[in-house]
């Protein structure tokens, strides 16, 4: 189930320092928005305010409104841990648990929700792992350690880890980062197939990925170092990349600087 997310007036601490300053923006579900900026500008920062990962660290605290479906994910009612399972992520390094099979690495976060019968899990297993389009290099070694796979292998399983738990919405921080052109490809097919279903968010730092996979583009910048992060500008991905509006996104998408 996909939904809508709103942000109005969003800035992100951590202690004293300010990352991120006055975000404002709509992220359309059934659809994929990129996240694109220089290192440094707080695109990470940003994407853990969406799921309430951001306040773990220890002294870093958010200010402004996050509404899923109008519900905001900050009001006081809201336990932050039944949010991080709605609203999913993966990272850029696959982080399999090392230990576990492929079977138990899918199917973990459904333990975690409270008793489920073998033949449920296997189901979601199953059904996880075709979704990340893994299913079929997998099936005959389901009990082998998850850390065995290969480097995109991997982060399909992380992928298939994420929506076994049928969440609304997909965070992604430069999740091809780290794998080879051929799993980048495969990778960037499996989001355009689950766009259909979900609300997917991509940090990206590959310009032709955001033109490639993403519906909507946000450019997020910062004046210097120590300033804050803020996005420039946000539109169709189309427009972005043909005719932005400010020259700090034309500069930055041609490679005159980041
Ligand atoms: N855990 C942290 N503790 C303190 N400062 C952090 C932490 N993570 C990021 N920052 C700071 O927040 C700013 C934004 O970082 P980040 O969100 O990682 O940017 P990006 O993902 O765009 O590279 C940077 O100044 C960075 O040093
Ligand atoms: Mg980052």
């Amino acid at each position: 189930m996909s939904k809508q997310i709103q942000v109005s007036g969003l800035h992100a601490y951590y202690g004293s320092h300010k990352a991120i300053e006055d975000v404002s923006m709509t992220i359309e579900p059934r659809s994929i928005t990129a996240f694109i900026g220089p290192s440094g500008c707080g695109k990470s920062t940003f994407l853990r305010t969406l799921n309430r990962m951001h306040e773990v660290i220890p002294g870093a605290r958010v200010e402004g409104k996050v509404l899923l479906d109008g519900e905001d994910l900050y009001a006081p009612s809201v336990e932050p841990v039944s949010v991080r399972r709605s609203i999913g992520m993966v990272f850029q390094r696959p982080n399999p648990f090392p230990t576990m099979s492929i079977y138990e690495n899918v199917a973990a976060g459904l333990r975690l929700n409270g008793r489920v019968s073998k033949s449920e899990l296997d189901g979601v297993v199953e059904e996880s792992l075709k979704g990340a389009n893994l299913w079929n290099e997998v099936k005959d070694r389901l009990n082998k350690p998850g850390a065995g796979l290969s480097g995109g292998q991997q982060q399909r399983l992380c992928i298939a880890r994420a929506i076994a738990v049928r969440p609304q919405v997909l965070l992604m921080d430069e999740p091809c980062s780290a794998l080879d052109p051929i799993s980048t490809l495969a990778i960037e097919d499996l989001m355009a197939k689950l766009k259909d279903e979900y609300t997917i968010v991509i940090v990206t730092h590959n310009m032709q990925q955001a033109a490639r996979v993403s519906d909507r583009t946000a450019f997020f910048n910062l004046a210097g170092q120590g300033e804050p992060g803020k996005v420039i500008e946000m539109d169709e991905t189309s427009r972005m990349f043909t005719n932005p509006s400010q020259k700090a996104t034309e500069d930055y998408i041609t490679g005159r600087f980041g």
